[in-house]
Order: C-alpha cells, then structure tokens, then sequence
C-alpha cells in the first residue's frame, strides 16, 4: 500500500479535524498524528481504541497535572518543544505543565503572576521541553559538589537540579533501565536491576514504583495512587507501540516490503527482545554474537521499483532511507573518551559503528542497563550547552576536579566514574519529539548527527547526513 500527497494531505488535515472531535475520551487505534516529516502512530497491542480516560491522564495530585501533561501521544509520548510553546500561547501559560515545582527555571524568585513573568520563569520548557530534575546528593559519595553556577538560581549543593528532556512511556516492554539516569532500577532507590533472569517482572515492579514517583513530585499529591491506579498506569503504559507510520516523502513505511511503522514493532515480529539481547560487549544470554547490523526495516527499498513521476519521487526517498539506514548499521566510528566503554575496557579506541551502543534490533536503545558519557552533556560539547548549570565535583580522595551540566548515574550511585553517565535511549517515534538527548541540546536530528560527527570525528558526508536524518526521521 502506498499513499500519494494528495491523500496524505487529506489525512492529515482528516487527523487534525477528529482530533478535535475525539473529545478527549479515547484515540481510535493507529490514530494519525502528523508531525514535521510524516505521520506517527501508536498500536494499543491490547487492540482496541486508546483510552484517554484512565488515572494515566487523570489529576491525581494537588497540581492539575496528569501523566498526560508531559507525554502526549502525538508528540511520541513524550513533549516537543514545538507543541509546548504552542501550548503556552494557547493556555498563555497557565497549563498545567506550566507549574513552578518543576516546570519552571527554578521554583523560587520567579513571578508567574504575569504573562511575561511566565514567559522568562518557563524558557528551558518553551525553549527546550526540560523539566526541572532534583536528584540528593548521596552521602556516601566519593566526590563532593565543590560549586554549582546557575543562572537561574538554584544552585543548592545538596539537592541538585539538573535539567533533563521527558522520556516516551511507549515501547515500555524494550527497557533495560528506568529514567535517563536508571535511578528507578537502582537498589538505592528500592528499586531493582533490570536483567534477563528477572524481567519483566522487575521492569513492571520498577514502572509502578516509578508511578508514585512521579504523581509524588510532578503532580505533587500527598497521597500515592492506590495500588489500582499504578496497576492501570502500568498496564496502559505498556500496551503502546509508537513508530512513525507514513513519510511525506516516501509514503507508507511498511509499503514495498519495508517493515517500519508502529504495528510490526508491537506484534514483536520483527523486534523480538530479551534483555542483553544483541549485547555489543558479548553478553547475549543466548551466546548469539553481535552484529552492528540493528536495523533490518528497509532492506527492500534498496532498489525500490518507481511507476509515475510522482512514484520516482517517493522511491528517490526511499532509497535515500535505505541508504540512511546502512549508514547506521555500518559506518565506522572510532570510539574514544566515552565513560563506560573506553574506560571500563581499558581501550584508547574501540572500533564501533552506531550500533555499538544502540544495540536492540529494530528499536535502538542499549539492551542491557549501561550508562554512559558520550559527552552530551560536557562543556566542550560540540553543542550549545551554555543554557545549562554547572557543577564543579570533588573526588574526596584524590581531590581531582570534574565538571559538567549534568552528573547522571553518579548521583545514584555515588561513584566518581559514573559522573555524566546516562543511558541510550529508545530510537522509535523520534520526528515527533525533538529537540534530542537529554538536555535537548540538538535541536533536530541534524544537529543530533553534527554532535557525532564532530565528538568522534567521523567524517560524515553531506549526502551522508542528508540520508542519515532521512532514516531516523522514519523511526
Ligand atoms: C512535569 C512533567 C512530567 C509529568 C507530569 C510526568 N512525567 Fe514522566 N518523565 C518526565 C521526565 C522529565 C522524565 C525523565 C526524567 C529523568 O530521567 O531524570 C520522565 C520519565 C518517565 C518515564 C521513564 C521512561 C524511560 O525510558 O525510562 C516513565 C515510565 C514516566 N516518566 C512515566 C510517567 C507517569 C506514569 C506519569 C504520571 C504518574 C508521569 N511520567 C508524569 C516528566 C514528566
Ligand atoms: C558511544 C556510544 C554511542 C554511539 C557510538 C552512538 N550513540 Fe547515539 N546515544 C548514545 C547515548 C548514551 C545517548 C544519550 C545521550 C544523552 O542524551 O546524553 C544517545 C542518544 C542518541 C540520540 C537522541 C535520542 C533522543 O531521544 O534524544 C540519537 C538520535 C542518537 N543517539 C543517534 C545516534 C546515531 C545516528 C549514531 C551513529 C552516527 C549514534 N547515535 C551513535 C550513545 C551512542
């Protein structure tokens, strides 16, 4: 099946029309919400519409937030900074997103009583979908937090905030670790390791845990859910698949043999998963090897067949999705000063492809819990950082320095290499969720492979980068 512009224009416009009608209480299955390059779609694997009336979107705290503030389905189940602005002018900012326990820069010498005090107490939302993030520093650390510079205040050195991007409640059963920094997987938050013996047991314990968390602190009840309402988090949260369903320029992403698109991920035929599955270090339960080959989705548009202009056209981007796909799978990065590989392995350089660290078939994200520093979040990051505070850390015992916007793991688990460590995330539903990583310092997918190119030299051409962003924005 394939669908020409016309058509496409129809749906989409079709889609932004029933989405008004849709009223709020449910989403018919594989409801299309278009985005910048296409159409994203989320499959309830349960069948049936997509309820939009359970405690998931309910206000079940004192602050008129539900889940549902902060992950939406047509943003991939997480936000963009796109709609968030969007929404401040339609709500001028009084949403619920828009709340000053972490909504906001900082919660204290703001003024939210005007619509330009608003504007300048909510900028890192607007500007970049962050969410205030209040980690503890434990006290058993090895290091101690010297300094903090931030601009907005909050600059506490026991308590602090980091600024982090809302991370997709869909294609939940692919997790390895819970939370950009694993802190709902971590026996020192009561919480446990996801591993290929336990799951997924741990991993729904872990989600129901992580519920209470989050009704606790984003929607600040003073009561927990009852035990009904994290059930009915988690078994909402974990029936939902969301890939991009139909590209501007190439049509349907599971037309012409191709396999992308929300219902192949959720039946599990082609992403089947178990946690280690594919593990680039060697660790696959079963023994199967790694192979850097991740994503098989569009093997059949290598030389895809073209009928009318308009047909050569789409199949122009489908090869150009195919060639962006192989690209992923095989072009070669040399790896250095990445914390939890080099060392960890002890190696200057580990000869690696993008896979090396995004190593679950088809859906991208690390299949075993390993934090790490790719430099995201360094300040000599090729990208723009300088919105972000700055922590100064101190090893107790040999005194060295270490600087960054944002510690990650180390805040768990208080070990001096795990500063700035932080986990892979899913790569399905990505057009509909930008800016990237978790400070949202890339503002698009461009931006994303720009940071690569530059972190790790890769010498990625223009037609590569081009090819590149075609394939992720299919995701
Ligand atoms: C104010 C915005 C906000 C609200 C409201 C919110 N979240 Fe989140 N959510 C976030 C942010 C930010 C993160 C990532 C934080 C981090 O990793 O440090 C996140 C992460 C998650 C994750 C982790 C996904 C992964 O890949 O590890 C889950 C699951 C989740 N939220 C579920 C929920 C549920 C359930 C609710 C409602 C009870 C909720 N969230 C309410 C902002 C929000
Ligand atoms: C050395 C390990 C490593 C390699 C190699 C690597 N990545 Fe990543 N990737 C990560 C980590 C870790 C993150 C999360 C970083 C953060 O946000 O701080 C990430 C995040 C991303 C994101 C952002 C996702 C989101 O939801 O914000 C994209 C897109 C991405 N990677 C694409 C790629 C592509 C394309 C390649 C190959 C050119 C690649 N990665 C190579 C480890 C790696």
């Amino acid at each position: 099946m394939t669908v020409n512009k016309r058509q496409m224009l129809v749906m989409v416009v079709g889609g932004w029309l029933s989405n008004f009608a849709a009223n709020g209480q449910s989403l018919p299955n594989l409801f299309p919400l278009p985005n910048a390059s296409g159409v994203l779609e989320t499959y309830n694997t349960g069948n049936g519409p997509i309820d939009l009336s359970g405690p998931f979107f309910q206000s079940l705290g004192t602050n008129g937030r539900s889940c549902g503030s902060c992950h939406r389905p047509a943003q991939g189940w997480g936000i963009s900074a796109a709609e968030v602005k969007t929404r401040f002018f339609l709500t001028l900012g009084l949403d619920p997103i828009f709340r000053p326990n972490d909504g906001a820069n900082c919660d204290h010498n703001i003024d939210t009583s005007t619509l330009s005090g608003r504007q300048k107490a909510y900028s890192l939302l607007t500007d970049k979908g962050l969410i205030r993030v209040q980690v503890q520093v434990p006290a058993a650390a090895e290091f101690s937090v010297v300094s903090v510079a931030n601009r907005y205040g909050c600059g506490d050195l026991a308590t602090l905030s980091m600024y982090r991007r809302p991370l997709p409640t869909t294609n939940l059963r692919f997790l390895s670790t819970l939370m950009w920094d694993g802190r709902e997987s971590s026996t020192q938050t009561g919480t446990q390791k996801i591993t290929f013996a336990t799951n997924p047991g741990d991993l729904l314990a872990n989600l129901a845990h992580q519920s209470v968390d989050a009704t606790t602190i984003h929607a600040q009840a003073s009561t927990p859910p009852t035990p009904q309402q994290q059930q009915a988090i988690v078994n909402f949260e974990m029936a939902l698949a969301t890939a991009q369903a139909f590209d501007y320029g190439a049509g349907a992403l599971n037309g012409y043999g191709a396999n992308g698109g929300p219902v192949r991920l959720g039946t599990q035929t082609l992403a089947g998963f178990y946690v280690g599955i594919n593990d680039a270090l060697g660790g696959d339960p079963h023994g199967i090897p790694f192979t850097p080959v991740i994503f098989g989705l569009y093997d059949a548009w290598a030389n895809p067949p073209g009928h009318d202009s308009e047909e050569n056209d789409q199949a122009g981007r489908r090869a150009s999705i195919a060639r962006g796909q192989a690209l992923f799978n095989s072009k070669p990065i040399n790896i250095t000063g990445v914390a939890g590989l080099n060392d960890d392995l002890n190696l200057a350089t580990i000869p690696g492809t993008c896979g090396t660290c995004h190593d679950s078939p088809n859906v991208g994200n690390h299949s075993v819990s390993a934090p790490l520093n790719i430099g995201v979040g360094d300040l000599n990051s090729p990208l723009d950082v300088s919105y972000l505070p700055v922590f100064t850390l101190q090893n107790k015992t040999t005194l060295e320095i270490k600087t960054t916007t944002d510690p990650g793991r180390a805040l768990i688990t208080g070990l001096w290499k795990d500063v700035g460590r932080l986990k892979g995330p899913i790569l399905r539903g990505l057009p509909s969720r930008a800016p990237y990583f978790h400070n949202g310092s890339a503002n698009s997918l461009g931006d994303a492979i720009d940071f690569y190119n530059t972190r790790f030299n890769i010498g990625i051409t223009p037609q590569e980068k081009n090819d590149l962003i075609a394939f992720l924005s299919t995701l």
